[in-house]
Parts: C-alpha cells; structure tokens; sequence
C-alpha cells in the first residue's frame, strides 16, 4: 500500500524526508510559511501522514476533513497546536520530537539571561549607532551579575534541567517549581523544591519551561509579577501564552521588574507595535530557542521516525495520545 504525506514546510531538511519517501508518497507545501487554512483543508482529504510543524492549527475541523488520516507528527516538542482530543477521537496519533532540542533550547535561555541582564544588545546599538564616545566610563551601561544570583526554574522538565546544569556552572543557586517534584535532580545537582510562590520570590532570573496547557495559561500575571523582586528578570522560551503580556508589560513599564529575555510571545509573530519591542531592558528573538541547525535537524530527522513508524502500524517513539492506540485507524 502506498502511503501519502502532506509536508506543510518546503524547509523540512531533505534527510527527513528522504525517510519518508521510502515509505510513501511526499507532496511539500511549494510555499515558503504556512500553508492558508483552505489550503491544508483541501491537502489532509487523501492524506494518511500530516508533517507539520507549531505554525499549523490541528484543530478539529482539519482532523475531520482528513478521512485517511493515520498520523500528525509535528516538528516540534510542544503539542498545544494539535486538538489531541478531537485527534484521539477519531483514532489518530498525534507525535513530538522531545529531547533533541533540549540543549539548544537551555543554551539559549543562558543566553537570553546574559544578554539581558547584561545589556549585550543594548550595547551592541550603542556602539553601532555612534554613541560610544568615551573610552571607558564606570558605571556606562552597567548591568547585573548572573553569578552567585538565584534561577527559579518554573517548571522542571528535560530543558529546565538542562538549564539547571548550565547555571550550576555559572555559580547560581536554583531553586525550582514544577507538578511533580524531582528528588533525583534535587540530588545530582544541588537544587531545591520550592512552592511556585516562594520561587517567583526568591528569583533573580526566573525561566519558564512549562508546558502551555489550560492549567499553565497565564500562569505568570500580575500577582505573580508583582511577587518578583524589582531588580528580577524574566526569562521566557517556552510558550508566549504562559506569561499573560499585559501583565508584563505593565510590570516593565512601571519598573516592577528589571528586564525581560523573550523568545516567544502570545501573538506569534509579534506585532511590531507591540510596546515590549520598544523597551530597552527587554531582549527580544523570533521564537528561535530550537535555532540551530544541529537541533532544527535532529527535529525534523526524529518527526519523520515518528510518522513512518504510524504509518507502518507500529508504536511511533515519541506518541503523545497514547489513549488513541485502542482505537488507531488501520
Ligand atoms: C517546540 O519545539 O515546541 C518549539 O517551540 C519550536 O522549536
């Protein structure tokens, strides 16, 4: 039986998709972005694989329309684009690709840590636009120490411990929140459970790493903003959704907190008039957490894994309904 797949990015590296090539027959979305909603509507009909990525609403409608439809391996760790239950319903699989992104997302958390705090884009335009006039003056541009302060990691899954061995090396002490607590990781490195309260208090840079799920939403508003030190930062790669922003903004607007690191946001992509692009103390990127080439590769390498293994009926690696497996479509 020859399979058919629908691959909404032209991006998808060609080892990936050499993969599923040897299983079925590919068709890529021609254009660079998403695809429109009529587009992919039309494209799951004969479908029995979907290879896609967080850009793409799997919603119900989408998974109605797709009557063959076996699989949705996403290129992506996180899931909140895809309806699981309407997915699980209907027998579907629905797939991630975890921990290959791991390392590329904890180094640039560091890295959005440092660059706030320590005003490297800040800097960068000062000396670009010409405003660098004196050699050296003492206290021109100073920032914070990352060393020796607190991280509160919301959130302790495979990146917040991977963040945690990071900051181990950069002298912090870690404190962190998280459903389950994890008295392994409290063990080998040193970090200690706290309330998600006492961690928003006791932060310096406080990360988040968790999920988006109804529970999560807005999880960081203004009590939790309001609970954090006035000399804090606030870190976010994991879900734009998570930190309610105008919330945030506020609490930067009226200095309740020092700065923030930004790799996502609630409206992706960000509208430029958005007031967060126009405050100094805040570093902005374009959701590139996962942006390196070794990382984006892994990702793309272990969706097509995923989708190839649903498709020859077996148990895809990274399943995340795995409800579905009683009543998965043949
Ligand atoms: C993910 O994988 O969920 C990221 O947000 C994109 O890398």
């Amino acid at each position: 039986m020859v399979f058919r797949v629908y691959v909404t990015s032209n991006e998808v590296p060609e080892t990936a998709l050499e993969m599923v090539r040897k299983v079925a027959e590919v068709r890529i979305n021609p254009a660079y972005g998403t695809p429109s909603k009529e587009t992919l509507l039309k494209e799951v009909t004969d479908i029995d694989g979907l290879f896609c990525n967080i850009t793409e609403k799997v919603d119900a409608p989408l998974l109605d329309a797709a009557k063959k439809l076996k699989i949705v391996a996403s290129m992506s760790v996180g899931f909140d684009h895809i309806d699981l239950d309407a997915a699980t319903k209907l027998g579907i699989l629905a797939t991630h690709t975890p921990g290959v992104l791991t390392e590329a997302v904890a180094d640039e958390t560091l890295g959005l840590m440092l660059a706030v705090s320590r005003r490297l884009v800040e800097g960068d335009r000062y000396v670009r636009d010409g405003s660098w006039k004196l050699k050296w003056s003492p206290m021109l541009m100073v920032g914070r120490d990352v060393y020796s302060k607190t991280l509160g990691i919301y959130g302790l899954g495979r990146i917040g411990i991977a963040v945690a061995k990071r900051a181990k090396g950069f002298g912090m002490r870690i404190v962190y929140y998280d459903a389950f607590r994890n008295a392994d990781a409290e063990k080998s490195l040193g970090i200690e459970f706290r309330s998600k309260e006492e961690v928003i208090r006791e932060s310096d840079y406080l990360s988040v790493h968790v999920p988006l799920l109804p529970e999560t939403r807005n999880s960081i508003s203004t009590k939790e903003l309001e609970m954090m030190k006035p000399t804090a930062y606030l870190i976010n790669t994991a879900r734009g959704g998570v930190v309610d922003e105008k919330a945030l903004i506020e609490a930067l607007r009226t200095g309740r907190i020092a700065g923030a690191g930004l790799d996502v946001f609630e409206r992706e992509p960000v509208d430029v008039d958005n007031p967060l692009l126009k405050m100094k103390n805040v570093v902005v990127e374009p959701h590139l957490a996962s942006g390196s080439i070794e990382s984006r590769t892994a990702m793309a390498v272990l969706a097509a894994q995923n989708l190839v293994a649903g498709l020859k009926g077996e148990v895809p690696p990274n399943l995340v309904n795995k409800q579905v497996l009683e009543r998965r479509r043949t």
